[in-house]
């Protein structure tokens, strides 16, 4: 028999509740592994504030040189009540936003899909999410995360200061804007592009240069391109929010639609996230997987979690880095088949259905994958 090529995969389990949803991704792998003739290597590394306890950084050198060797890095979560009063460069956050930069991943992709089984976990009317299915396209290595200057500084009378900058570049936006109009391509079509262009120049650079990108290039002619203010943008999510198909945001902004955007669908435990950089001269991708919820520590420990979101996000890194379609396919099926069965972990719980933990849901996709 051929032997597989070998796919290297580094899990970043991280702080709070990352280790027990990346537990339910090992079994995945584990099983793929043994039933379907791939030939995964994973290991395992200390990330965030678990990095910080063992090795005093939130990120050792040599696990980020791993990264940069593996064909998908999945993340659980950075962060903790324990690490809150670090100083700044310290944060276990450091961690994932130093991926971030260094690996250049500038495209996060945030989907946003309200599953058929959950419609009454939303807190919003069932009317206005069933079948809603959005993607957040958000801007990762610039904006106001990224700007200089940056810092505190002490002022006059004994005040301080705190400064963070925004700024965009042309080929920042356009490139970012790519990712959204070929994302669309795919889709219906249509794309709104969030900026505060009423009181930052850089909200009207933002604007003029999608637009520019649109206007210039044929092959995103048929591209329905829309401009909305980001707050407004937050209003019509709960407003309306079928009325969006890819949503276009900077980093900041981006970051706020997405959790708005999460708990239209129910509960954050269920949205995934990828987050593409450019190709190098092989061809290759890097790319980082994380569900969109942190560490929730207030129920770390409890087996209680739910591991779906970590689970769609190994299969968005079948899809996207590993060049297994089908698997992905498989994966996500298994996912909707457990919903249709009515097991539920504690926060998409809804009465009728059979209350979960983490272990026995992750246990049950595994055997719906056969
Ligand atoms: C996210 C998170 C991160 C961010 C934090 C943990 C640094 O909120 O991925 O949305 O702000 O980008
Ligand atoms: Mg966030």
């Amino acid at each position: 028999m051929v032997k597989a090529k070998t796919r290297k995969i580094l899990l970043l389990p991280g702080d709070g509740i990352g280790p027990e949803v990346v537990r339910e991704v090992k079994k995945i792998i584990t099983w793929f592994n043994k039933n379907k003739s791939l030939d995964f290597s994973f290991t395992e590394e200390l990330i965030g504030g678990a990095s910080i306890d063992a090795n005093k950084t939130p990120i050792t050198d040599e696990v980020f040189f791993k990264s940069l060797e593996s064909d998908a890095v999945i993340l659980g979560a950075c962060g903790g009540p324990k690490w809150d009063n670090l100083e700044f460069s310290k944060k276990p956050e450091r961690a994932l936003l130093k991926l971030r930069k260094e690996l250049k991943l500038f495209a996060n992709l945030r989907p946003a899909i309200c599953f058929k089984q959950l419609v009454d976990s939303s807190t919003i009317k069932p009317e206005i999410v069933s079948g809603l299915d959005i993607k957040i396209v958000r801007e990762l290595t610039g904006g106001r995360y990224c700007g200089e200057p940056r810092g505190i500084e002490p002022i006059e009378n004994n005040q301080r200061k705190g400064i963070n900058t925004h700024s965009y570049t042309t080929e920042e936006i356009q490139r970012i804007t790519r990712v959204a109009f070929d994302l669309a391509k795919k889709r219906k079509n249509k794309v709104t592009s969030c900026e505060k262009s009423n009181v930052m120049e850089a909200g009207v650079l933002w604007r003029e240069e999608v637009q520019a990108l649109k206007d210039k290039e044929k092959e995103y002619e048929k591209i329905d391109l829309h401009h909305m203010l980001a707050d407004n943008c937050a209003m019509q999510l709960l407003k309306n929010p079928k009325q969006f198909d890819v949503i276009l945001a900077d980093n900041l902004f981006g970051d706020m639609l997405s959790d708005e955007a999460a708990m239209l669908t129910g509960s954050l435990g269920l949205l995934p996230s990828a987050s593409l950089g450019a190709k190098d001269k092989n061809g290759k991708i890097r790319s980082l997987y994380e569900p969109v919820h942190g560490s929730a520590p207030d129920i770390t420990g409890k087996n209680i979690a739910n591991p779906i979101a970590t689970i769609l996000s190994l299969s968005m890194a079948l899809r996207y880095s590993l060049d297994l379609d089908k698997e992905a396919d498989l994966l996500e099926a298994a996912v909707q088949k457990v919903l249709d069965d009515g097991l539920r972990t504690k926060d998409i719980l809804s009465p009728g259905k059979k209350e979960v933990s983490t272990t026995d849901m992750g246990d049950a996709i595994v055997a719906k994958l056969k």
